[in-house]
């Protein structure tokens, strides 16, 4: 197990990736609050960070019982770092040195540069310098603008580099985090889907025993993981609970029902929809509705996990990035947080115990997991679908005309996408109604009607997105279908907007 010690760097997650990558299992932990018990960790990465050495606020966690007893690679700041706080020196560069840079200087040691040439490509992201090495240092490599790009501390499995392993663009970074994993640190590339299964699997029977666990499911990814792997592990203790909130995409409670029996999984369906749009009526404001579609949720989902007898478990579908972001919001070093990834879980009073098994996983992983468990492709492959659903796609108050609108529009897009093999090229997709009516002529007739928009972006994460490229030909059917099909809309857009600055979802 790997101890990835955060100190706020946007790239921290990938570090994580990385290790993963390698079949190797990671943790990542803000610096400011560290495990206590560091007996399982193998080895240690220090992250970039925003921070400079030289301010005063310096975050300055203890290593003592890290440095010089377990394998320590410092990248970025936590090279810098290692060396200001050990007889080195660092300070403002010349010139900020951001991007490309290419090394030229390579001295082996223990292998931690095996397989890796003068020339070979890295990234640099910084605007510090490591001016004079820590005591008992030695550089192991340079760069045209940076001296100390890579160094040792002798005597110690202890390294630092200027440079970033983890980004696409350091060229062998891959290489270079197997060097310090495997041949310094010794780990075993073990991590794979099979392992996590099977011991996802065990552990949970050990921690819940005989206990009936609830899980809400969505019909997305996470969560039907997380009850497969429950499922599997406690059988019919697993109570399952599938709440139709009326703003889900055209037949999609009834079709991923069906899905969910198949499967095996204990579930039942609660078609709440009428309470939810009672509880929406006459409501505009984006937040306002978020709030009240999570109350009203909650208040439906407690009352059924009433039912269930003698139940003391909450399991959620909880990934790493939602847990790494409210780490953030809750005073973690990363400067993004989106409080809105973040279910919340359920108010106290509910008294049950929380659940995780994805806790640590990334959504490729997620899927991964799925695969090993044979879940169909269909569930697998599903777009991310924000909670409040087609709550926060209709622009302003929400009706059930409305929202019998907007299904239609976006199961046509959908079923578009779909047809024309262009789902799965698609990270998420989506229609808008939007609260503007212009004017059409249809037939010998003037129409004043709605105006939908279509999104459909490219992204890894969500945090950062792009609009797809989508064929003209695609484009050209779906608006005309939009059109000659759904009554009351007679104007179909095409979102080009890019994530900064235009979020994903238009509330
Ligand atoms: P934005 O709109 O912030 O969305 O670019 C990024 C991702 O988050 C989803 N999203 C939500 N998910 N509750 C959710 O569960 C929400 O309130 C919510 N708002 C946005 C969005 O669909 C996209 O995948």
């Amino acid at each position: 197990n790997v101890l990835i010690l955060d100190f706020g760097s946007q790239y921290t997650q990938l570090i994580a990736r990385r290790v993963r990558e390698l079949n190797i299992y990671s943790e990542i932990k803000p610096y400011n609050n560290p495990p206590k018990d560091l007996s399982t960790y193998k080895a240690v990465i220090l992250s970039g960070s925003p921070f400079s050495v030289r301010s005063e606020d310096v975050p300055h966690p203890d290593l003592s019982e890290i440095k010089g007893k377990k394998p320590l690679l410092g990248i970025c700041y936590g090279a810098q770092y290692l060396s200001h706080f050990n007889g080195g020196s660092v300070a403002p560069s010349a010139t900020r040195e951001y991007g490309r840079a290419n090394l030229s200087y390579v001295k082996e040691s223990d292998n931690f540069l095996k397989g890796i040439d003068e020339g070979s490509q890295v990234w640099m992201s910084h605007s510090d310098t490591i001016k004079e090495l820590p005591d008992g240092a030695v550089r192991l490599a340079s760069t045209h603008d940076v001296e100390n790009a890579a160094f040792r501390i002798e005597g110690e499995k202890t390294f630092g580099i200027q440079f970033h392993p983890e980004v696409y663009h350091t060229k062998d970074g891959k290489k270079l985090l197997e060097n310090f994993l495997v041949n310094i640190a010794g780990l075993e590339q073990d991590w794979t889907p099979d392992a996590f299964v099977e011991t996802t699997i065990k552990e949970l029977q050990e921690k819940i025993g005989d206990d009936k666990v609830i899980l809400g499911l969505s019909g997305g990814v996470d969560s039907s993981v997380a009850a497969m792997l429950l499922h599997k592990a406690i059988g019919s203790h697993l109570h399952c609970i599938f709440v139709n909130n009326g703003l889900l995409r055209k037949n999609e409670f009834e079709s991923v029902l069906d899905q969910y029996k198949h499967m095996g999984l204990n579930v039942k369906g609660v078609d709440a929809s009428a309470r939810f749009l009672d509880a929406l009526k006459g409501e505009s404001d984006p937040e306002t509705k978020r709030k009240i579609i999570g109350r009203v949720f909650i208040e439906v989902f407690d009352n059924e996990a009433h039912q269930v007898e003698n139940a003391k478990w909450l399991a959620q579908g909880t990934i790493y990035p939602d847990r790494i972001e409210s780490v953030s919001a809750s005073g973690g070093p990363s400067a993004v947080i989106k409080s809105h990834h973040n279910v919340g879980g359920l108010p106290d009073y509910m008294k049950l115990k929380v659940v995780e098994p994805l806790h640590l996983l990334f959504k490729d992983e997620v899927r991964r997991v799925g695969r090993n468990l044979d879940m169909d492709s269909t569930i697998l492959g599903r777009h991310p679908f924000p909670g409040p659903g087609l709550g926060i796609r209709i622009l302003g108050d929400i009706t059930a005309e409305k929202v019998s609108i907007l299904q239609e529009v976006d199961a046509i897009f959908i079923d578009g996408l779909k047809k024309w093999g262009l789902y799965d090229k698609v990270w998420q997709a989506g229609a808008m109604l939007l609260p503007v009516n212009s004017v059409g002529v249809m037939g010998d007739e003037r129409t004043y009607e709605k105006c939908v928009a279509l999104r459909a972006v490219e992204s890894t994460d969500g945090m950062t997105a792009d609009w797809v490229n989508l064929p003209y030909e695609f484009l050209q059917k779906t608006s005309n279908d939009i059109i000659n099909k759904v009554k009351g809309v007679n104007r179909v857009v095409y979102d080009i907007s890019s994530k900064p600055p235009a979020t994903i979802e238009w509330e």
